[in-house]
């Protein structure tokens, strides 16, 4: 088993609270994270594939197709959108950093041409990243 990960970022802003309290009371909880007119972060994505080298390319998944999947299940949809707003697959969900890596998981899942999807790794910050593995 061999890991072919691809990166690719994302701009994005946020607002991550809950509706039912006030803006002082969700900044103590969420931080800035929580502003009333949205921030922004420059998210890093990195995507994992697993799976068996195939004899007749020397490759796990081409690249270039791995690439074009993220490009237009992740990135198109959320570079430089809202994610409360904007965004399909964060509609109705908290946009924690945790919860985005869940549901770009789901948008890339059954995607995969060759090999199997093993892990979403999200970089909110430079020191702050978030790996999901679907379970
Ligand atoms: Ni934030």
């Amino acid at each position: 088993m061999i890991y072919v990960t691809r990166r690719a970022t994302f701009n994005a802003a946020h607002r991550v609270y809950n509706p039912k309290l006030s803006d002082e009371e969700n900044f103590k909880i969420f931080g800035k994270c929580s502003s009333p007119n949205w921030h922004g972060h420059n998210y890093i994505l990195e995507v994992v594939v697993a799976g068996e080298i195939d004899p007749a390319t020397g490759y796990v998944i081409d690249l270039k197709i791995l690439k074009e999947i993220i490009e237009k299940n992740v990135i198109e949809k959320a570079d430089h959108k809202n994610l409360n707003l904007d965004v399909d697959f964060m509609k109705g969900i908290q946009p924690s950093a945790e919860n985005i890596a869940v549901q770009i998981w789901k948008q890339l899942v059954n995607k995969i041409p060759a090999g199997k999807l093993f892990a979403v790794k999200l970089y909110e910050t430079e020191n702050n990243y978030f790996e999901y593995k679907g379970e």
